[in-house]
């Protein structure tokens, strides 16, 4: 009866994501169009490096929400496309930086610019496209807005800052995990959202509704990403797998784990306490999780957000730019099948 589930679970994933794709094409293309208008340089490294980001393309979640919490108020106007376009810069840049702190090798499924050509390259690149992320804030005209995004980019900073201290202590908590990942991933979900209201109507219930629909939805995401480094299939997810445990970085299938072991939590803090970490310690972990149902309760764990997502969303009038917010939140949660 499981298998099935898992399967209808499948099937309607990859069906609804191709749904949604369609739906919202022309506003990829769009938004495509102003990230490759406004990042252009002069300089042959950074245009190279730009060139490959931009062939290798992301799944554009944080801008299409801003754009289609804009269309949800009746607002689809350039200085949407220019917050969107900010947003993924932001995004961008962080990943960049993101790869050479976790020596990523794959991204998108191409090598990683720090793969291709070194981790200095890639921090550079990183700064230059964190700036222009700046100049597309400024061209949407509105302070706010500015103050918003200027202050959740040091929020991001934060969180991956505190995620790296995390390392060093090898401390299994739930509270600092959710503290993290609120602050490296939810905080720019919640703004792409928020910042949308701003632009288009400024009603305060509802930007603060749509920040927390960003916020619990943001969450949701890094934690399926976390499960897919567990998960996962490397060609589907364009990345490596395995990544957070050879870091040591201890996500929610690693502290949900360790809440279920009784005599074999001494097997996990020994695995976890090594600093060379073997293939086969991981395919240890895997069949501990395997038994203890770790992907099952970790999707279980998303629930909660996933209601409180939900019930932001009320306060917009019904449409079909709400109901594909609602879309994009199921597809979230079930992109890990
Ligand atoms: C990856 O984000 C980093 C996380 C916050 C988990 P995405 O999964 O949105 O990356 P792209 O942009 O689609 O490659
Ligand atoms: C996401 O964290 C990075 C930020 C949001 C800053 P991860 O390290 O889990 O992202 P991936 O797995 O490399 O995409
Ligand atoms: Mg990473
Ligand atoms: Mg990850």
């Amino acid at each position: 009866v499981k298998l099935l589930k898992e399967k209808k679970f499948a099937i309607n994933y990859s069906k609804k994501a191709n749904e949604i794709k369609h739906l919202v094409k022309d506003d990829l293309a769009r938004i495509d169009d102003y990230l490759k208008l406004n990042l252009i340089s002069e300089n042959k490294l950074t245009g190279e490096i730009i060139t490959h980001i931009l062939n290798s393309e992301g799944k554009r979640i944080r801008p299409l929400l801003s754009v289609i919490t804009a269309k949800a108020l009746n607002y689809d106007k350039a200085e949407i496309y220019y917050l969107a376009c900010a947003v993924e810069l932001i995004h961008t840049a962080t990943l960049l930086h993101d790869d050479v702190i976790d020596e990523s090798d794959k991204r998108r499924g191409f090598n990683t610019v720090n793969n291709i050509w070194d981790n200095k390259s890639a921090i550079l690149a990183g700064d230059f496209i964190f700036a222009k992320s700046f100049e597309l804030m400024v061209k949407t005209k509105n302070l706010n807005v500015l103050d918003n995004l200027a202050r959740a980019s040091s929020v991001i900073s934060e969180g991956e800052i505190a995620q790296l201290e995390l390392l060093n202590t090898k401390e299994i908590s739930l509270a600092k995990y959710l503290e993290v990942i609120s602050a490296k991933t939810a905080r720019l979900f919640a703004e792409a959202c928020r910042n949308s209201v701003v632009i288009a109507s400024g009603n305060e219930v509802l930007e603060k509704a749509l920040y927390d629909f960003g916020n619990n939805l943001g969450i949701i995401f890094q934690i399926i990403d976390d499960m897919l480094d567990y998960f996962g299939d490397e060609k589907s997810l364009g990345k490596s797998i395995g990544d957070d445990f050879f870091e040591n970085k201890i996500t929610l299938p690693i502290i949900l784990l360790a809440q279920e072991l009784k005599e074999e939590s001494v097997i996990l803090q020994e695995i976890l306490a090594k600093d060379n970490k073997q293939d086969s310690d991981f395919r240890q972990v895997l069949s501990l999780m395997k038994k203890f149902n770790i992907k099952e309760k970790s999707r279980q764990f998303t629930m909660s957000y996933n209601e409180l997502a939900l019930s932001c969303l009320t306060v917009l009038p019904n449409s079909p730019s709400k109901a594909l917010l609602q879309d994009i939140l199921e597809v979230s949660i079930y992109r890990l099948n």
